[in-house]
């Protein structure tokens, strides 16, 4: 009974504080149109994510952005051809409210639902760009919770190259942040100050940067910001001085361990996705150290860096593609911890 392949995807994330919506034309190979509504005002009150808040906000918008978004695109919900939506890792309430809502659609509507894993949303979403990568390619997954260098064989085919050992890279950005007394999210407004700094002015550690190997850890770096601005005069000039030597050293250690993912696995192309990845410096840095080193530097469209249903939806189109996708319209479950590399 189920339209093989489906035509038109619906995405859905919701598995931290972004409620993505998304319609993808599988046969077109084209995203027809997607919504996000972020969460990060609500949350700004509390310096953080608070998980309640944000399933129930998930419960509020889910609804209207899908029917806003058909009726933006002029399409039926009886078009539908499969429901794509985040199965983990994330926070659990926030990803039952988008898996509840996928199952249900699907099993009314008699089309698949199809979990897919959040991060390979992430890695698969500068295709949906205009500069596409070509597998294979090494992806740099910079997020609020995952620090990871992957080789991407093919859609479903993930090797783990190396991952950070305690913090992720955004999460490193956002307490940093948070020792400046800076707001939430950290790291956007973190890289705004770290504009007034001056460079050398402190000198931070490059945690594991000479390990030989392609692991990281943050923790340390934000101990070392700790000291530094312990007991100093917390003037405008020294927290701007110390937040760029945080962002250099942090963008130094990322630079060095996507250089060193290249050479060892020697791939050509560099896919750069999370929402560390709309740091302008980063960027910079990657795309000079590509130059020099004859690799090209692929990012997602920046709309599409930080967290939506287009990714979603791509990534079920892609794994319907190669026969990798199980739809399944009886009874669902999330994964709010998921290992990407043992997912296939
Ligand atoms: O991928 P994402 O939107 O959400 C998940 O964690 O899945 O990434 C959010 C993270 C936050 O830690 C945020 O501070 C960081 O990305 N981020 C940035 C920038 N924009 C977002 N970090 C540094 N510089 C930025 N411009
Ligand atoms: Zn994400």
């Amino acid at each position: 009974m189920y339209q093989n392949p489906p035509v038109l995807i619906l995405g859905i994330e919701t598995s931290c504080d972004e409620t993505g919506v998304a319609l993808y034309d599988a046969a077109a190979g084209r995203l027809l149109g997607h919504v996000v509504h972020s969460q990060v005002e609500m949350h700004q009150a509390y310096g953080g994510v608070v998980p309640e808040l944000a399933s129930r906000d998930h419960v509020r918008r889910l609804v209207p952005l899908a029917r806003g978004l058909l009726a933006r695109t002029g399409r039926e919900v009886a078009e539908l051809g499969a429901i794509a939506y985040t199965q983990g890792p994330g926070l659990v309430g926030a990803l039952l409210v988008g898996a509840s809502f996928a199952h249900a659609l699907a099993a009314a509507l008699g089309v698949p639902a199809i979990g897919i894993h959040h991060l390979e949303g992430h890695l698969l979403s500068p295709l949906l760009s205009s500069r596409r990568p070509v597998f294979p390619f090494v992806a740099l997954l910079v997020s609020g919770g995952h620090t990871q260098l992957m080789r991407v064989a093919g859609v479903g085919r993930y090797e783990l190259l190396g991952e950070t050992q305690d913090d992720a890279a955004g999460e490193a950005f956002d307490k940093t942040a948070t020792l400046l007394g800076l707001g939430y999210p950290g790291g956007p407004a973190l890289s705004k100050l770290a504009e007034h700094g001056h460079a050398g002015r402190h000198r931070l550690p490059r945690p594991m940067i000479a390990s030989g190997d392609l692991e990281f850890s943050f923790s340390g770096l934000k101990t070392a910001v700790l000291l530094l601005v312990k007991g100093a005069d917390p003037n405008e000039q020294f927290r701007a001085d110390v937040a760029r030597a945080f962002q250099d050293a942090i963008v130094e250690v990322l630079v060095a361990k996507c250089a060193l993912a290249m050479e060892r696995t020697g791939l050509t192309q560099l896919v750069v996705a999370g929402g560390v990845g709309a740091n302008r410096p980063l960027r910079a840095a990657l795309d000079a150290r590509g130059k020099s080193q004859g690799f090209d530097v692929i990012y997602p469209e920046p709309e599409l860096c930080t967290d939506n249903g287009a990714m979603i939806a791509l990534a079920a189109a892609l794994r319907l593609q190669a026969g990798l996708a199980v739809g399944n319209a009886h009874g669902f479950t999330v994964r709010p911890r998921w290992d990407l590399a043992a997912a296939g």
